[in-house]
């Protein structure tokens, strides 16, 4: 029987391997570290091998490769036969339709090979790495003797989501762009006990469904989701009849048909599509023109048949289980946080949850309590530690940043005690200077949650457009999302639970729209994250020292980075500080001013 024995200290490595590559390492039921590939690469979305995650996680718990017991990848690659003969599909289409011979090379290339830059973000990464994670492991690490075991994907989701609430009883909802064969799973958690209602096959995909029509709006597929997401409220959903009439079609069921023959998800990778659908919604955008009224029509439109798409799953399930008032999402749809805050306002469910890292990213930690779970034990991960912590990277002491000035050749900035620079920052933040906050172990997951953001005050709705042209350089209909400290966010917006990993999109309060403007969207709403004093200390004392002073616990808080993956190292926050418009720099317990900035520049 080839079980992990976790509940010693044997040290397991999670792997999620394409997509958003990502490393964790635990430690019997702790979970000591988990990073995502991007983030050290600093290549957005890297699907490559986690490399270099790997390394970081063995270096923040210490260890060496030998010193692992065992390895679980978060899916099974000898059960996607549907996706691989797509591919097969797609080659021999290729070869067909003429097109050059060193490009048809290329694309087999990636898909075995591993090309880290595929002009397919799927295929990113390749299979057979999976057959050979020893001998690359050899190559770029060292002499792995134990053993790997490979997890349904859906289970790694759906384990990693249900470990942040350990409820005992509670609908899931594991959905993307496709596992193995499943592109959404329908799942009841009944006493502890998983048991799976409906399995959706890929290619019908809500993911594939969301992420055709970024493609089609001028986005960039498999990255720019989030950015369609923010267009949608601007539009009227005037195509969502022609869309749930078509293009998305609901099942008596509970189940959905996606008209792939309309919809070519990997043409639209190409940037080709069906004449047919262009006669029923109009021209695609080409990703340099401003979007005009019918893409922002389109944006609306797929947002709702997403969202009614997503109820209709939902209210099946609960129907079966009526009783049930928990509700557990998971997979890389979740990331709609618009969507997730319909089900919340649906008031079908009493409480939802998520992860930090719903996506791919998640399955690496959700490989090890997966396998946990199938080695007969029950579905409910209370006794593990951390795994309801997005402050999962490095924690870099003063003394290492103070070192990464030196090692840049840049001279030693003023520092402060803990109480200090409380007070120097929540007064810099009044005086309408954007800070660069860096601040402990790094964010696991696509949002920054106060270890690395770009704060500023919330009640300036002029520091929108500066953030947008001076830092972020991106798109001015984008939201930027509010922190606020848990016992207050009630006070602020209509949200019935907190939300500490801001996933959930709510209402912000009538009489408050106007005091904090920069936080609030176009239709009224704000993306909350929710802070509690023991998730994160000095964010959460800065946040109550800001709101000490102004009346307003609540800062705008945004990535810490520029058009590039959020930064990870004082090295990365300390290069793109100087890159940037940004005044001050918080890092460690180190202060960087203007004064400092411009000594440094003119080095
Ligand atoms: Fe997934």
């Amino acid at each position: 029987m080839n079980k992990i024995q976790n509940e010693n200290n044997k040290y397991i490595l999670g792997l999620s391997t394409m997509g958003s590559s990502s490393a964790s390492i635990f430690k019997g039921k702790e979970l000591i570290a988990a990073i995502e590939e991007e983030r050290i690469t600093r290549i957005k979305n890297d699907g490559g091998f986690p490399i270099e995650s790997i390394k970081e996680c063995l270096s923040i718990a210490g260890i060496s490769i030998e010193d692992i017991d065992s390895i679980c990848v978060y899916w099974r690659p000898f059960q996607v036969s549907t996706r691989i003969l797509a591919v097969l599909k797609k080659i021999i289409f290729s070869l067909r339709s003429n097109l050059s011979i060193k490009y048809t090379f290329y694309r087999i290339n990636s898909i075995f090979l591993n090309k880290k830059k595929s002009l397919y973000p799927e295929d990113r990464g390749s299979w057979l790495d999976l057959f050979f994670i020893k001998k690359i492991l050899k190559r770029n690490i060292g002499d792995f003797q134990g053993k790997i075991f490979f997890i349904d994907h859906h289970l790694t989701h759906q384990s990693y989501a249900a470990a942040i609430q350990n409820w005992q009883n509670s609908l899931i909802l594991s959905y993307d762009g496709g596992g193995e064969s499943d592109s959404t799973v329908i799942s009841v958690n009944l006493n502890n006990e998983l048991i799976n209602l409906k399995r959706i096959k890929w290619p019908n995909s809500l993911g594939h469904f969301y992420s055709f029509f970024t493609g089609y709006l001028g986005f960039r597929m498999l990255e720019g989701e989030y950015k369609m997401m923010g267009l949608a409220p601007y539009g009227k959903p005037v195509y969502k009849d022609i869309i749930l009439d078509q293009i998305l079609i609901l099942k008596e069921d509970g189940s959905y048909h996606f008209n792939t023959k309309l919809c070519d998800y990997h043409g639209a990778l190409e940037g080709s599509f069906n004449e047919q659908l262009i006669k029923l919604i109009g021209y695609p955008r080409i990703n340099s023109e401003d979007p005009t009224e019918q893409h922002l029509n389109l944006a609306s439109s797929v947002q709702a048949a997403f969202e009614e798409a997503q109820m209709h799953m939902i209210k099946w399930a609960k129907q079966l289980y009526p009783e049930i008032d928990k509700l557990v999402l998971s997979g890389g749809c979740a990331l709609n946080v618009s969507a997730n805050g319909k089900i919340l306002n649906s008031k079908l469910f009493d409480k939802i949850s998520l992860p930090p890292a719903p996506h791919d990213a998640g399955c690496s930690i959700g490989a090890v309590l997966a396998h946990d779970y199938n080695n007969g034990n029950i579905f409910n991960f209370s006794n593990y530690k951390n795994v309801n912590s997005p402050y999962l990277g490095r924690n870099y002491s003063n003394d290492e940043i103070r070192n990464t000035f030196s090692l840049l050749n840049l001279s030693i900035p003023k520092k402060l005690n803990d109480d200090d620079l409380i007070d120097f920052t929540s007064t810099a933040l009044i005086e309408k200077n954007i800070v660069a906050w860096f601040n402990g172990r790094d964010e696991f997951g696509p949002r920054a949650l106060g270890a690395r953001s770009f704060l500023a005050d919330p009640r300036n709705d002029d520091i929108r457009n500066e953030i947008n042209k001076k830092i972020k350089k991106r798109e001015l209909f984008r939201p930027f999302a509010p922190s606020v400290i848990k016992e207050e966010y009630g006070n602020y917006f209509d949200i019935k639970q907190d939300s500490p990993y801001m996933n959930i999109v709510a209402n912000v309060l009538k009489d408050k729209k106007n005091i904090i403007p920069a936080i609030t969207h176009i239709d009224g709403t704000a993306r909350v994250h929710t802070v509690a004093y023991e998730s994160n200390p000095m964010y959460y004392n800065l946040l109550k020292k800001f709101g000490e002073k102004t009346g307003i616990p609540v800062l705008l808080n945004t990535s810490f980075n520029i058009q590039e993956p959020i930064v990870r190292s004082p090295s990365d926050a300390i290069k793109t500080f100087l890159k940037s418009g940004v005044d001050l720099l918080v890092i460690g317990n180190y202060i960087c001013d203007t004064k400092w900035k411009s000594e440094n520049l003119s080095k």
